[in-house]
């Protein structure tokens, strides 16, 4: 009979979750007893309801994740946990959690997955917890679960425990006369349910497989993430798409060097085969499946701030939207405001949020909001308390079932109808942190200081007047809470928006992001790039970056 044992450690510095659970190079997580800090930390801030209670693990198939699991099951059976549920070989996409979370009403999981970071034993790993409503811990707790680290003298385990996670089933043992039960799951087998309950799939089946006379070509890339498992079983098993529609559909430990980012640069592979291919629709997902990219033929590509408001409009083609209806969309604040439009036609309350899918969670659990999204590759809805990548990509896909249009026509008819946001990220990676730190202290005391509304500014000649200028801090409808500091921007009389912000989910450096947003009501069909160009020099002649990043580009544009 395995035994509890307590063991003596001492706090580690610096084990502060950001935007999205704690994330640091492997060999941090390494160090002696590292990872079980924060594990026993993250129980213990759930202290009361530990006990007794059933927990979901899993994660991206990243280097580290099986040995993290194993530690997490001896750990959680050290602190009286009645049941967890594991996904097979470690294996559960973010959202899949989510799913779970919810489906079995457990008390939260814990994710294993640096998202869209490099993986392999030289990069990322990560350690997130999820509440009982399937998103990530608020800030309250990931705070206190901080401040336990800060003070961890001892955690529970029990070393003799032996659970292999390679084959599905019930495993029971006895831990000091209390019965505790891992049951190893099948990581697709929930989710696919949902996706049932939520789309028509024979409609989309039917798209997929040609019948009713349209070809319709997909490329679907998993980029060797965890989606992997979800394609095979969802597009080609569920659906009847030719297995030639999927590709990188195994999770590899380190993403086949792969950086697991849907994004132009880094799904570049997506892109170029799309293009020279006969596809209609390309998507690909990061490796923790909670970020979608979605091209069309030719590999035209849709901004995932655009991706959100033709979704929105086109709600009314998925079932669970249809009985439901839709009660409000939300965006976060860098994300470009064309979902705003979208939400103003169809009469429904729009949420600006800061920068974080779990400010989203109150506004869904308050019944207030059903689809937002996120520039940085995120768009979702009230089913799961993530964003979700696959369901994404099949919200589009019954979409374009149901109008016969072309990701491209779908995009105009949306522009021409709405007008179009133009949008813009740049993206300076791995800048050193403290000059960083010092540009946007002192951007923000530029923007405001007296007089800085309502003055002019100029870019290759096109003149913009600042109609206000803050540092974002947002307060949370539901539960007041309020997130201060949130990224810095101008916004000017037309409506036009630069923001400022340093990311909250890189494991090194600083990385500096630059947004614009710019509405045209008629003029839809231009280059973003070309469009933006006057905004982009305006806020980098005014925040100095390249003289405080040294970089005079970036290193990735969306
Ligand atoms: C994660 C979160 C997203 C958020 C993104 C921002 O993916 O889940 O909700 O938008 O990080 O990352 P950043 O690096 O800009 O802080
Ligand atoms: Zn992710």
């Amino acid at each position: 009979m395995p035994g509890i044992v307590t063991v003596n450690t001492s706090p580690y510095e610096g084990q502060k979750p950001g935007t999205s659970g704690l994330r640091k190079k492997v060999k941090v997580f390494l160090q002696e007893n590292y990872t079980e800090n924060f594990v026993q930390s993250i129980l213990d801030a759930n202290k009361g309801a530990v006990a007794l209670s059933t927990l979901v693990v899993g994660g991206d198939g990243r280097y580290l994740v099986k040995e993290v699991v194993d530690k997490i099951i001896k750990i959680c059976a050290g602190n009286g946990v009645s049941r967890l549920l594991v996904g097979q070989n470690g294996i559960l996409s973010t959202p899949a959690v989510s799913c779970i979370i919810r489906k079995y009403k457990t008390l939260g999981g814990i994710v294993l997955t640096a998202s869209h970071n490099p993986g392999g034993i030289d990069n990322d790993f990560g350690i997130k917890f999820n509440c009982a409503n399937g998103g990530p811990a608020p800030d309250a707790t990931t705070n206190q679960i901080h401040a336990l680290t800060t003070q961890i003298s001892q955690y529970k385990t029990v070393p003799d425990l032996v659970c292999p996670i390679d084959k599905c089933g019930v495993q029971k043992f006895d831990v000091e006369g209390q019965t505790f039960t891992v049951e190893v799951i099948d990581p697709v087998d929930d989710y696919l349910a949902l996706m049932r309950e939520i789309f028509d799939l024979p409609a989309i089946g039917r798209l997929l497989r040609g019948e009713g006379g349209r070809k319709f070509n997909v490329l679907i890339d998993g980029m060797n993430g965890v989606t992997g498992p979800y394609i095979q079983r969802i597009f080609v098993q569920e659906l009847g798409a030719p297995p030639t529609s999927v590709r990188r559909v195994t999770p590899l430990e380190d993403f086949g060097g792969a950086h697991p980012d849907p994004n132009l640069t880094y799904a570049v592979e997506l892109v170029e085969e799309v293009r020279g291919g006969d596809y209609d629709f390309g998507a690909a997902f990061d490796g923790d499946g909670d970020r979608n990219m979605i091209i069309g033929r030719n590999a035209f590509f849709v901004t995932p701030s655009d991706s959100l408001a033709v979704l929105a409009a086109g709600a009314a083609a998925v079932p669970y939207f249809r009985s439901r209806g839709v009660a409000g969309l939300a965006r976060s604040m860098p994300t470009a405001a064309a979902a705003d439009r979208v939400a103003k036609e169809l009469g429904l309350p729009v949420f600006e949020v800061p920068t974080g899918w779990k400010y989203f969670g109150n506004l869904m659990d308050a019944g207030r909001l059903s689809i937002c999204g996120e520039e940085s590759f995120g768009t979702g809805s009230d089913h799961v308390r993530e964003k979700d990548g696959i369901w994404a990509a099949l919200f589009w896909l019954q979409v374009l079932a149901a109008s016969g249009l072309s990701v491209e026509d779908t995009l105009k008819e949306h522009w021409r109808k709405f007008g179009r946001n133009y949008f813009t990220r740049y993206d300076y990676e791995e800048c050193a942190s403290a000059p960083c730190a010092e540009m946007m202290l002192s951007l923000e005391r530029t923007i405001t200081a007296p007089g800085f509304a309502g003055s002019v500014l100029t870019g290759q000649g096109k003149a913009y007047t600042v109609a206000a200028a803050d540092d974002f801090s947002y307060m949370d409808p539901v539960d007041h809470s309020v997130a201060m500091k949130q990224g810095l921007r101008i916004i000017f009389t037309d409506g036009s928006r630069i923001v400022m912000r340093l990311s909250g989910t890189g494991s090194s450096g600083a990385t500096v992001r630059l947004y614009i947003d710019s509405y045209e009501p008629t003029d839809v069909l231009g280059d973003a790039q070309d469009m933006l160009r006057p905004l982009v020099d305006i806020a980098l002649q005014l925040s100095d970056l390249p003289r405080y990043t040294g970089r005079a580009a970036p290193t990735v544009i969306t």
